[in-house]
């Protein structure tokens, strides 16, 4: 063991001038939801291009939300990648839905649309109601392909982008489409864990471009109260107590709760903090890129190692995956030197929760390939250089002796 300063896979920063901010909300008259939760949800909607975002407690909540604001409920059938977090699958289940998997492609880890064209081909219309496609690693799936083939199917999608804040593809007319901008998905969701690009201790966005949708999540953000007065249900006057007669307004304490929602609300002070590293996220996506760029000419011609092809301009980089010949070996002698990769991810169809619903080993071999080789090099903005030669030099030491 060394006494270098651990090296983990990712980090946050937090700044003074973050620190400014958060202590500046807590100083305010709001702790909840307040003047900077708004605030938050125009700059992040403005930095993804989307027209409308709203904020949550987590990435999770997100997913769920997002599955509640398109129906899903029981029987229904929702395609996703086995290669991602649990949360992209877990929150059909949450709703009732059933999760499918369809099989990732081996050159980007990215959900294989052939696999998906396949699933959706093998089955009668109407089996699937939607697919959750994720920008794994930070890498942008092509949305404006999904969408053609979900339109196809009268599908909807959510577009998980948790790993891609300011990533972006390029569209068949040349055009950057950023993830998450709603061009081609019904809903995207973020995470604001504190290895994301954008850290609030817990948190999550919604964007979209749909009005409707995006009104129905602020109401199941918020235990499905409404308190706007255009969309009340109950009678004015019984709202105002009946006593005083027939009532011409409703009065002021009134709200009405017309669905089933919950308390994912984000609080003011984690907005403050979202707002302030949102002023940095574009400086850390050139700080990744420059990181990514290092390790892709250190490994060039490796035959230990290989890595999602090449470097990609609209990559974000919130993980940098390799594949590499004995992978415990190497992960053990990285943490003997105190450098602490992580494994993004055991496949989730193979999660025994999932086993329990029919899932077994070989149903997806690109997926459980990948898993057996898989893993993500240090990748944060403040990974200064020396501590990325270090890394580089100890991985050639385990290969090269
Ligand atoms: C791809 C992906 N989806 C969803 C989530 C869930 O986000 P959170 O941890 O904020 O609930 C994460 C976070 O780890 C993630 O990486």
């Amino acid at each position: 063991m060394t006494d270098r300063k651990p090296i983990p896979y990712g980090r946050q920063h937090i700044s003074a001038e973050d620190i400014e901010e958060v202590v500046a909300a807590l100083k305010s008259d709001f702790l909840t939801q307040g003047p900077r939760i708004a605030a938050f949800e125009k700059a992040f909607s403005a930095y993804i291009g989307a027209s409308y975002a709203v904020a949550v407690a987590n990435g999770t909540a997100a997913l769920h939300l997002s599955a509640l604001a398109l129906k899903v409920c029981s029987g229904q059938k929702v395609i996703t990648t086995p290669i991602t977090f649990a949360a992209s699958a877990n929150c059909i289940k949450y709703c009732g839905g059933e999760v499918v998997f369809a099989d990732i492609d081996p050159q980007t880890y990215l959900l294989d649309i052939e696999k998906v064209r396949k699933l959706l081909q093998a089955s009668p219309d109407g089996t699937y109601a939607g697919i959750i496609p994720v920008d794994f690693t930070g890498l942008p799936i092509n949305m404006e392909a999904f969408r053609e083939l979900a339109d196809e199917y009268g599908l909807w999608i959510i577009e998980d982008s948790c790993h891609a804040p300011g990533g972006y593809f390029v569209d068949s007319k040349g055009n950057r489409q950023i993830c998450g901008n709603g061009n081609f998905s019904d809903l995207a969701i973020f995470s604001f864990h504190p290895v994301k690009h954008i850290a609030c201790g817990e948190g999550g966005m919604i964007t979209t471009n749909d009005r409707q949708l995006y009104e129905r999540l602020l109401t199941l953000r918020t235990h499905g109260i409404t308190r706007s007065q255009e969309s009340f249900v109950n009678d004015m006057s019984w709202a105002s107590g009946n006593a005083a007669g027939p009532a011409t307004a409703y009065p002021g304490w009134y709200m009405e709760m017309q669905e089933l929602g919950y308390n994912y609300r984000l609080t003011d002070f984690q907005a403050a903090l979202g707002i302030s590293q949102l002023k940095r996220a574009d400086a850390g996506l050139v700080r990744r890129k420059e990181i990514a760029l290092a390790y892709c000419r250190a490994f060039e011609g490796c035959p230990w190692l290989k890595g999602q092809s090449g470097l990609t301009a609209g990559h974000a980089y919130h993980l940098y995956v390799v594949e590499v010949d004995d992978r415990l070996g190497l992960y053990n002698h990285l943490k003997n030197n105190n450098i602490f990769p992580q494994v993004h991810y055991i496949p989730t169809h193979l999660m025994p929760y999932y086993r329990q619903q029919g899932y077994s080993p070989g149903d997806y071999p690109a997926a459980e390939e990948f898993y057996s080789h898989c893993l993500s090099l240090p990748m944060y903005p403040t990974l200064t250089d020396a501590e990325q030669d270090y890394v580089i030099q100890t991985i050639y030491s385990y290969y090269n002796g």
